[in-house]
Order: structure tokens, then sequence, then C-alpha cells
């Protein structure tokens, strides 16, 4: 059997990554059919559409979708495509690369983002021309599947911490809830341990003693947010993959978006992309395959294999090359 995998490279750099991507999976001989679609500028440019009918059907009926990414479109087509396949949790695990120099050498953290509400809901009211009020939206449904999902994914990953983020000092009665319900879900990981943080100190604690966090789960703007904090101190996009879950469909994405001012030029980093699709195999059970792909583009970053953004002179095609021969 094999899984099927909706492919949709997107714009700029989302096709040069993705195609490295889909190389490397083919490399691994995982059992994987590849089903492309469109999304994107150059859609809408030819067809009027920015995400088709097809793009969003054929990725509700596959086993896992892998995005690149989109231009000036983005928020018309991964947003909504995240939404369509009711993707609830945002993983992006940050984890230090050997040879990548940074602030921090030895982070390795994952960030749970929810995904579905908080002021993501775009509901924006103009009272007046000069008051905006946007809604932040929070719910007990949506807290509870989040930090559940953040308790079973350490659980699974035989990892030893979870930490709230929230700003529960001043959104006392949303935030409030969310930690509220947060240490009620912990109490069935006895063996996990549960702490909380105001997402301002959190920051702090980030910049100076990254160490000190394991996984994390907060709202979706506190995800955004921290979680390119958390790349930052891993070496930033070209470096960052992400999953977005939900109960019938997942979704991989390089965090970076379509990079106009390097698009054509073949020299982007790969290693976003080859990472999401690591999260994928991951997901589909593919477990050795996945740690042998992440072991390969490792030692290929560790011995200076690398595109420019890493200081390294390879194009996007060579450090694929690397990787593979790695493989
Ligand atoms: P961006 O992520 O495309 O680029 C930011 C900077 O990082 C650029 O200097 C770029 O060259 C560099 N960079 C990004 N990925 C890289 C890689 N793999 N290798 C080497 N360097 C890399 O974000 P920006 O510039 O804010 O947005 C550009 C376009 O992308 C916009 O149209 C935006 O709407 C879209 N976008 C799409 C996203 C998505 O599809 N998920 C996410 C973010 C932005
Ligand atoms: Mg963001």
């Amino acid at each position: 059997m094999k899984y099927r995998i909706a492919v949709i490279p997107g714009d700029g750099i989302g096709k040069e990554v993705m195609e490295s991507a889909i190389e490397v999976l083919r490399a691994s001989d995982a059992p994987l059919e590849f089903i492309e679609y469109e999304a994107g500028d150059e859609v809408l440019k030819r067809r009027g559409v920015a995400l088709p009918e097809e793009t969003i059907e054929g990725s509700k009926e596959a086993d896992a979708v892998l995005f690149g990414s989109a231009g000036e479109t983005a928020a018309d087509v991964i947003v909504r495509l995240r939404r369509e396949l009711k993707t609830y949790a945002n993983i992006r695990p940050a984890k230090s690369f050997e040879g990548v120099k940074c602030l921090h050498h030895d982070v390795d953290i994952v960030i749970i983002r929810e995904n579905t509400e908080d002021v993501y809901k775009r509901l924006e009211n103009e009272i007046t021309e000069d008051i905006i009020v946007d809604l932040r939206v929070t719910t007990k449904e949506a807290v509870e599947r989040i930090c559940r999902f953040a308790f079973e994914y350490a659980k699974e990953r035989g990892r030893k911490k979870v930490a709230l983020v929230h700003k529960a000092n001043v959104l006392k009665k949303s935030d409030g809830m969310a930690k509220r319900i947060f240490y009620e879900v912990a109490r069935n990981y006895k063996n996990i341990v549960a702490e909380d943080y105001y997402v301002d100190a959190a920051s702090m604690f980030l910049v100076m003693n990254p160490q000190r966090f394991d996984v994390m789960v907060m709202s979706n703007m506190f995800g955004d947010i921290l979680s390119d904090l958390a790349s930052g101190l891993v070496g930033g996009l070209g470096l960052s993959p992400s999953a977005n879950i939900g109960d019938e469909s997942a979704l991989f994405e390089p965090v970076h978006g379509s990079a106009p001012d390097i698009a054509g030029k073949g020299i982007a980093n790969p290693s976003a992309m080859i990472l999401s699709a690591v999260m994928m195999l991951e997901y589909l059970g593919e477990k050795e395959r996945a740690e042998r792909i992440e072991k390969a583009l490792r030692e290929s970053i560790k011995e200076g294999l690398t595109t420019p953004d890493l200081g390294g002179k390879l194009k996007t095609k060579e450090m694929t090359e690397e990787i593979i021969k790695r493989l």
C-alpha cells in the first residue's frame, strides 16, 4: 500500500524546495504516491482563483499534504487550507543544528500552537473610523483539545515537560480559563511536569535560557510570534519546518514564504521543506525513514555543505544531492 500525498508547490522558492523534498523522499524509498495540485499567485493570475476547488478536495482525500509556499495570496491559500482541513494543532519544533552559528547550541523545543481561534478568526469590527475592536476568541473546547494534544505529543515522544504560555494576569477570563483547563488536563499525565509562564517572561527566558523549555503550548498569536523567535534560536527560516494536524487531515509546510528576493536563483535552503517531509513521515508511521533523512540532513549541515543563507556555497540542488548521498 502506498500513502497518497497531495503536493502543492505554490509560488517562488516553494517550487524549488518542494522538488528537493520529493527527490529526498523518493531516495528514501518511502511508500508514497504523489499527486500534484496548484495554488498561489500564479494560479490566481491564470485562473482567477488562488486556491482551486480540486486542490482543496485533493488535499482532503489525501493521507497527507505537502505544501511549499504561497506569495501575496498566502492568506487565501494556506490560511484557508489549514481551516478547510480542520487542522487545529500547529507543531513547530526548534532543535539546534551542529555547525550552525547561533546564540545557543543545545535548544530542543517544540511549540504547539492552537490553530483555529484567537484573533485569527479575523473578527475585526470597525466601531468608528478611529476605533477598531478585534475579537480574541477562546473556547473551552479548543483549549482542552490543544492541551491534550500537547501532553499526548510529549508522552509519545518521552518528553519531560509541557509549559503553557499565557497572559492570565490581564486576560483573566480567557487565559484564566486556559490555565485552569491546562492543569486539569495535566492531572492525567503524572510523569510529565506541567508548568506555566506569562508570555512576556517566556520571551525573555527563550532568549536567555531556552534550555529550560521542552514542549510549549499556547494560543494562536502567541504561538505565531514565539515560534519565529524559537526558529531564530536555531538558525532561522531556512531550517524551520511545521506540521498542521487535525483529526482527518495533516498538512506539512516550511515556516518560510515564497522569498521573492531569492526565487529563481536556485539558492533556497531546502532544509525546512525536507524537515517538514520528515515530520510527515513520522506522522505516517515511517519513523525509521524519517530519522534517516533527518540524520543525513544534519550531517550535511554539520560538514558545511549548505546553501548561502547558512554560510555555504551550494545551490539548492547540490545541497539536496549531498543529503541523498548520506541517506
Ligand atoms: P519569506 O519567508 O518568504 O522570506 C523572508 C526572508 O528569509 C527573505 O530574505 C528570504 O530570502 C529568506 N528565506 C526564506 N526562506 C528561505 C530559504 N528556504 N532559504 C534561504 N532563505 C530563505 O517571508 P517574506 O519575505 O515576509 O514574504 C515573502 C512572500 O511570502 C510574501 O508574499 C508573503 O505573503 C509570503 N509568505 C507565505 C507564507 C506561506 O506560504 N506559508 C509564509 C510567509 C510569507
Ligand atoms: Mg508567522
